[in-house]
């Protein structure tokens, strides 16, 4: 590491006024925890240049990493006071009030900063701030400085922090197979193969809205793309959107997209998305109006290309949302997500099943059999019973006793179909407002229309 910047100091030793490299090699040396070197060159450089931004940021960083808070705090509040939209200061300036006992200022300036660009975000920093002082809600009222009481949601900038890297893939989704395809084929590749689908004139833009009842596994599903693809995952419910960031929310829906924009690959997924047409009912038209602009525009790619910003919703209802949404590059293709087939009811229960105690005979096959009609979730639920059985056997035999089949078949019957109702009312939707057949997965699935 030293070795390599030693060329760069030796250049700058013979020309001392370049302040590009003096600014490069700054940041270098800090990157480095050459943080007395850095702040010596720093120095040096502000004599010349004494406003120098890069030169006041990279000395500021250097003052921190040796304990030097206060020397920080003058540097990094002296450039903040010119330059109020630098954000890697505003960072810094977080550090260092955290440092100080002063979450609740430190928690504003790391807002700050990801307010300005998004990319800084830092999830170590993120937890700090949350473990140092409790999340604070702004009301929808307007902006009011003292924290709310009931302050235990998350704040819209731990929402923005929402990122995860997903341990699952589609190993870990029983059965399917015809999403997981329609995925491959809409998603992930155009993100592996941009220039082939270029060369066709496919855009790769675009995003695929899941829907389907209760509990089948859309979200599972959404998680387990974004780790097939080794992608960051990020997921939002637009409610949460709406109504802790009402007044504010076309900002933070433009943040939310840069944010994923910043993190590509990435799979930005909009859970509930039809909570963007109910509520817009309760707000005063115009709000929401705006707010759905919004969100289509960033869709659309307006304002910044969405490259490598693989975008999925998922819905349980379908029929509330605003047809805008559909258009052809938008979510032009809607997939219905079914209750599991049998063979993917066997496949479900393996997975959850996995790495627990199973006596020899169990055969998820059988149980499959007798469990018609059951969601991914039901089947949790099904799976859950047994183990607490088989747990409570335990406990009275003073043993741990695996799973039996008959654990499996006993809790089977406790658990009914949970899906029947959305059905009841999918049908209706599929009968009566099925505009260019939108809707005939799911007459071909209750068997009111013949497949093709
Ligand atoms: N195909 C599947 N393979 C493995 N697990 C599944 C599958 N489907 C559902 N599950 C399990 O059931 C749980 C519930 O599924 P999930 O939350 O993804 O459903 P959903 O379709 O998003 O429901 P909702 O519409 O209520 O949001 C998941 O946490 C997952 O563990
Ligand atoms: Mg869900």
């Amino acid at each position: 590491m030293s070795a390599d910047l030693q060329p760069l100091l030796d250049a700058l030793q013979f020309s001392p006024d370049n302040l590009p490299l003096r600014q490069h090699l700054a940041r270098q040396l800090n990157a480095a925890g050459r943080h007395q070197e850095a702040e010596t060159l720093c120095r040096d450089g502000l004599r010349q240049h004494p406003t120098d931004d890069a030169l006041r940021l990279s000395l500021a960083e250097a003052y921190f990493a040796s304990n030097k808070h206060s020397a920080a705090f003058v540097v990094v509040e002296e450039l903040l006071d010119k330059h109020a939209d630098n954000a890697a200061a505003h960072l810094l300036h977080a550090r260092l009030l955290l440092a100080a006992g002063q979450p609740a200022e430190a928690r504003e300036a790391y807002a700050h900063a990801l307010e300005i660009n998004p990319g800084l975000a830092d999830r170590d920093l993120g937890q700090a701030l949350e473990a140092a002082a409790p999340a604070r809600r702004v009301p929808a009222s307007g902006y009011s400085p003292a924290p709310a009481p009931d302050a235990d949601e998350p704040s819209p900038q731990d929402k923005l922090l929402g990122l995860e890297r997903p341990k699952i893939n589609f190993a870990d989704v029983g059965g399917m197979e015809a999403v997981k395809d329609e995925i491959r084929l809409k998603i992930i590749h155009p993100l592996q193969f941009p220039d082939l689908y270029k060369a066709y004139g496919k855009a790769s833009g675009g995003g695929l809205l899941l829907y389907g009842p209760p509990g089948c596994g859309k979200t599972h599903l959404a998680r387990a793309t974004a780790g097939e693809v080794q992608a960051s995952f990020i997921s939002v419910g637009i409610a949460d959107i709406l109504d802790m960031w009402l007044g504010n929310s076309e900002k933070n829906l433009h943040q939310l997209f840069e944010l994923a924009r910043s993190q590509a690959p990435c799979v930005l997924f909009f859970d509930e998305v039809d909570a963007l047409a109910a509520n817009r009912h309760d707000l005063r038209q115009s709000a929401g109006r705006t707010v759905i602009n919004q969100f289509l525009e960033e869709l659309d790619g307006a304002t910044r290309s969405n490259e490598g910003v693989l975008i999925m919703a998922a819905t349980n209802a379908p029929w509330h949302l605003d047809p805008a949404f559909r258009r052809p590059g938008r979510f032009d293709r809607i997939t219905l997500v079914t209750p599991p087939d049998e063979p993917a009811r066997a496949a479900i229960l393996d997975i959850l099943l996995r790495g627990k105690p199973l006596a020899p005979g169990v055969n998820t096959t059988a149980v499959a059999a007798r469990t018609a009609g059951l969601s991914g979730a039901d089947l949790m639920a099904l799976v859950d019973g047994a183990v607490d059985v088989c747990l409570r056997a335990s406990m009275r035999s003073g043993r741990p006793l695996p799973i039996e089949q008959s654990h499996l078949l006993d809790a089977a019957k406790l658990v009914k179909p949970s899906t029947k109702e959305w059905f009841a009312t999918a049908r209706n939707y599929a009968l009566y407002s099925n505009e260019g057949g939108l809707y005939d997965d799911i007459l071909v699935y209750l068997g009111v229309k013949k497949p093709g």
